[in-house]
């Protein structure tokens, strides 16, 4: 697993990093494939639950997507979300961080910031926890979707989150919703590779929700690309075998014993 992680570091400036999110085993079979690292998200409230934001989703759920994800994991990184209120002060997030790792046996973990908890991310990096660093938009702690980065001060801001991120020994951060030049800015100043989403084509990789991207999930802001339409190929599946069944088409001898 560390080989992995300096995998990924040495990555930087030289070839892109693949990154995607997975909630399920039978999706993260596909991605491990292609990715180098795959994320457990706490965009699954959204996603899956129907949740207004990501702040009630709890920890046993979000472990239980990742067993399942670790089953079809074989060579990516398999990072895991700690849920917010998980890492709300150091004694907490000890514990829960190594409670995610111990039942899903993921590899590594991603803390948002708040631009307070890089001593969180210090303690748990001397603990052996891989931790991946989160800036710009994070939904934990910010209500409101908005573009960060914009302003020279709002850059500022974020290239010093961005550097004691890196200090406290992150492996890795993720930058979401960063205007394209703040986010080319802190990609060129950091050692560790920044994961963009909606954050322009200069950061080292770039992650998206599996569920936006394959058009199943009915959220496609501007910095989704829809790769497919999956919602819609289901659907036609549904219809057939439905229509099948009526006309008597399914089962037929062949599946049947
Ligand atoms: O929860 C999530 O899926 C994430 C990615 C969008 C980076 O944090």
């Amino acid at each position: 697993m560390k080989n992995k992680i300096i995998n990924i570091k040495r990555k930087k400036n030289k070839t892109k990093i693949i990154c995607l999110t997975a909630y399920s085993k039978n999706i993260a079979v596909i991605l491990d494939r292609y990715c180098d690292l795959i994320l457990v998200g706490d965009s699954l409230a959204n996603t899956l639950y129907g949740m207004q934001n990501t702040h009630n989703i709890d920890i046993e759920t979000i472990i239980n997507h990742a067993k399942s994800v670790r089953l079809g994991v074989k060579r990516s990184l398999l990072v895991v979300d700690m849920p917010i209120g998980t890492y709300k002060n150091l004694v907490v997030a000890k514990k829960n961080a190594n409670l995610i790792i111990k039942k899903s046996k993921c590899d590594a973990i991603k803390i948002e910031s708040n631009n307070k908890n890089f001593n969180i991310i210090r303690e748990l990096v001397k603990l052996n926890i891989h931790v991946m660093g989160h800036i710009g938009y994070t939904p934990q702690s910010k209500k409101k979707f908005q573009v960060r980065g914009k302003t020279v001060a709002e850059e500022k801001k974020l290239i010093k989150e961005a550097l004691l991120i890196e200090k406290a020994g992150a492996f890795a951060i993720v930058l979401e919703c960063i205007a394209e030049e703040t986010s080319k800015k802190i990609s060129k100043i950091l050692k560790i590779p920044t994961i963009g989403i909606g954050s322009s084509v200069h950061c080292d990789g770039q992650i998206i929700v599996t569920d936006d991207m394959l058009g199943m999930s009915g959220f496609y802001p501007k910095f989704v690309k829809k790769y497919a339409n999956m919602s819609k190929m289901i659907e036609k599946a549904v219809a057939t075998y439905s229509r099948d069944i009526i006309y008597k088409k399914f089962p037929t001898k062949k599946n049947s014993y």
